[in-house]
Parts: C-alpha cells; sequence; structure tokens
C-alpha cells in the first residue's frame, strides 16, 4: 500500500516513537514486532510494545502496554494513537485488533486519528470511530 502523507510533527514523533519501541517487543512465538504510541490530553507521547507469553494467552498488544504507560503516568485522555507493524507483502498495513480498539476506546474519542505505519512509512490514516463503529464505552456507566 503506498504511503500516506505525515501531515503533521506532531504525526511524524508519535509515528517515530512507534516505531522505536517495536524494537523492544516481546515477541519469540509469533515473531511479530508491533508498537503503538498514544498521545495524552498533556500532549505526552506514551510507547508500548507487544510482550509475549510461554502460556500464549498471557501475552498482551502494543497498544496495552502504550495505555497502561499513559495510565501509569497520570494520563486519561487519548488524542492520537499510532501502531506500527511489519504487514506480510499483498496484506494492508496492520490496524490494532479488535479488543485493542476497545481497550483505546475506553479513553479516546470516535473522532481519535489512528494512524497505521509499517516501518517505511505511515500507510493509513483512520478515526477510532470508523474502526470501531457504535461502540460501546464509558458514557454508558455513567450515573
Ligand atoms: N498484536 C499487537 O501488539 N497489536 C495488535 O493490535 C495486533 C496484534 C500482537 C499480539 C501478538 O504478540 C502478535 O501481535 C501476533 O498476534
Amino acid at each position: 500500500m503506498t504511503a500516506v502523507p505525515e501531515t503533521t510533527a506532531d504525526d511524524a514523533a508519535l509515528i517515530a516513537a512507534a516505531r522505536a519501541v517495536r524494537a523492544n517487543a516481546h515477541a519469540p512465538y509469533s515473531r511479530f514486532a508491533v508498537g503503538a504510541a498514544v498521545r495524552d490530553e498533556h500532549g505526552r507521547v506514551h510507547a508500548g510494545c507487544n510482550v509475549e507469553n510461554a502460556a500464549y494467552p498471557q501475552g498482551w498488544c502494543a497498544e496495552a502496554s502504550a495505555i497502561a504507560a499513559m495510565v501509569a503516568a497520570g494520563g486519561r485522555r487519548i488524542t492520537a494513537v499510532a501502531v506500527c507493524a511489519e504487514a506480510p507483502v499483498g496484506q494492508p498495513p496492520v490496524p490494532p485488533c479488535g479488543g485493542c480498539r476497545q481497550k483505546l476506546r475506553e479513553f479516546a474519542g470516535d473522532d481519535c486519528p489512528v494512524l497505521v505505519a509499517d516501518t517505511q512509512a505511515l500507510r493509513a490514516r483512520f478515526t477510532l470511530g470508523q474502526l470501531l463503529p457504535f461502540a460501546f464505552g464509558p458514557q454508558y456507566l455513567e450515573p
């Protein structure tokens, strides 16, 4: 798939963070390294990679790591997301999995940009609302 222009320096920085942290992925079983980065309401970037486990279901995704880093740092709102992984030849770029879309939805609105990159370039740009329409979110549990 062809590259999509990185429109802002903020986007480029978010993608760079996702790409850099991907190098630390612990993915000895799938050999599928993923990096993710989220920008919080203070403009801070939090990054994380996938962490697999010999007991396979105990592993978790890069997005979950990035979200955990944000929450641990006190962030509570995601304003943009970047994911970096290498799609096999002929496959479209790698988007967040379904479970991660829901995890992101906890801290991000429908309009939150989700930038999908590979190791070379930004490949696709979505909103979270496009990836997870008609989502169940915290609004349903508000008193
Ligand atoms: N993975 C992610 O980190 N994020 C996603 O959104 C898709 C999948 C990881 C989980 C597992 O370590 C590897 O990719 C293969 O599924």
